[in-house]
């Protein structure tokens, strides 16, 4: 059974599957209505994308006081600018100038995101200025308006907090949780990991034509692996799935999000003719870099499973944040941005660890393109499945166990529907 043989057998849960661990999310066929329908994604918007803590960027992005960035949040239909204020603090506003409504930080394009470093912002249509802790300061020929006071003029403030480094942003007046609180213990226990040591980050974003929910679904199942990422593994390790199939060893729910671990496995001790020369050469390949860094103890979190040998646990942070983590020391972060009902922005950030030589950077590039090429193997496939759910000819879909994870989105995602359609601000 190849690589399989040696990995610890995880007994299912004691109910018979991991699905019936959960009996909440029931067993039956689920629609993929929520994909498709133009009116469910209206309400997302106000349910979900409004209310929930959405992770937007890391701390490294903003590096020194007056650094900024911009977030264009197309799915609650605006942009957002972050700052590090002169402070320190890191705060959000909403990118939109107090006087008529201009986008307040853009550069040569408006619809696209920037960053950078300044004292204030300063609009580029009538010239008002903004200090970065959001005050109006500056209004040319104040004296031509009527009782205008600055003080009533500043920028509109998101909410905003950080966990680990990872800024957050919560759109909604009030938000009904902290940002620690709608984590949980599943992702809390991530925090002691040192992702202030792993900032060396490799970038790729795609427009995808299909719903974001239908991207999220296959990158967290594993039942695919075998067909789609067919022949893209090491025959080692390929051979045994065509014949077996693959299961993952563990799988975890907690409130609204969730995590899987794949088993390790050791790319390095290979025969020769399965791997590339480059990946021999560079010491790299899909699973990383082969040297991993010394990050010291490691929470325990990473693995709640204990899973022995252990080789990857992506979590997904609801709504649209995945972080997995890799044995070789290194992580990537995925986010999905609804852009129509049936289109969303994808994001891919890689970090590793900063590399001391030539060989080394090579090394992570050689990771960071392999595994870009596995998420467009994925992305190919959904464009295909969401063209065939939009027409509507078949209305319940059987989920098997290792599918949980996507039996949790969707049931989420409803809960949340459910649950601001029934509030009484709703009304
Ligand atoms: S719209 Fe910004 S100064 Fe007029
Ligand atoms: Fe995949």
């Amino acid at each position: 059974m190849g690589y399989l043989a040696g990995v610890a057998r995880f007994p299912k849960p004691a109910e018979g599957s991991w699905t019936q661990h959960y009996p909440e999310l029931g067993t039956a066929p689920i629609s993929y209505e929520d994909s498709t329908s133009p009116e469910f994604s209206e309400l997302e918007r106000d349910a979900i994308w409004k209310r929930a803590w959405l992770e937007v960027g890391r701390v490294e992005q903003l590096p020194r006081n007056g650094s900024y960035f911009t977030k264009e949040l197309a799915v609650a239909k605006t942009s957002i600018v972050v700052v590090r204020g002169l402070d320190g603090e890191v705060r959000a506003f909403h990118n939109i100038c107090r006087h008529r409504g201009n986008k307040l930080v853009w550069q040569d394009f408006p619809r696209e995101e920037t960053s950078g470093s300044c004292r204030q912002f300063v609009c580029k249509y009538h010239g008002w200025q903004y200090a970065l802790d959001g005050g109006c300061t500056f209004v040319q020929q104040e004296s031509e308006f009527f009782d205008l006071d600055k003080a009533d003029y500043g920028l509109v403030p998101v909410h905003c907090d950080v966990w680990a480094g990872f800024v957050f942003v919560n759109l909604d007046r009030e938000p009904s949780q902290t940002l620690r609180d709608f984590l949980g213990p599943l992702v809390g226990a991530l925090e002691g990991y040192p992702f202030d040591q792993v900032t060396e980050r490799f970038s790729f974003t795609a427009e995808i034509p299909a719903n974001w929910k239908v991207f999220v679904d296959t990158l967290q199942e594993q039942y695919h692996a075998p067909i789609v990422h067919r022949n893209q593994r090491p025959e080692t390790f390929d051979a045994p799935m065509q014949v077996y199939g693959f299961e993952a060893p563990h799988y975890q729910l907690d409130g609204p999000h969730r995590m899987l671990t794949t088993p390790g496995i050791l790319p390095w001790n290979l025969p020769d003719d399965q791997v590339k020369p480059m990946e021999r050469l560079v010491r790299s390949g899909l699973f990383g870099p082969w040297d991993a860094p010394d990050l010291g103890e490691l929470p325990a979190g990473m693995n709640p499973g204990g899973c022995d040998p252990w080789g990857i646990s992506l979590f997904l942070v609801f709504p649209n944040f995945g972080i997995q983590f890799w044995e070789r020391g290194w992580y990537h972060t995925y986010h999905h941005w609804p852009t129509s009902p049936s289109s969303h922005r994808f994001e891919l950030n890689l970090y590793f660890t900063p590399s001391n030589n030539a060989r080394e950077r090579l090394a992570r590039e050689m990771a960071a393109i392999t595994f870009r090429e596995f998420a467009l193997q994925d992305d190919n496939l959904i464009v295909a499945q969401q063209a065939m759910l939009e027409s509507g000819v078949v209305e319940r879909f059987p989920l098997g166990d290792q599918e949980i994870l996507c039996r949790h989105l969707h049931a989420v995602v409803a809960q949340w529907v459910d649950d601001w359609r029934n509030a009484p601000a709703a009304v």
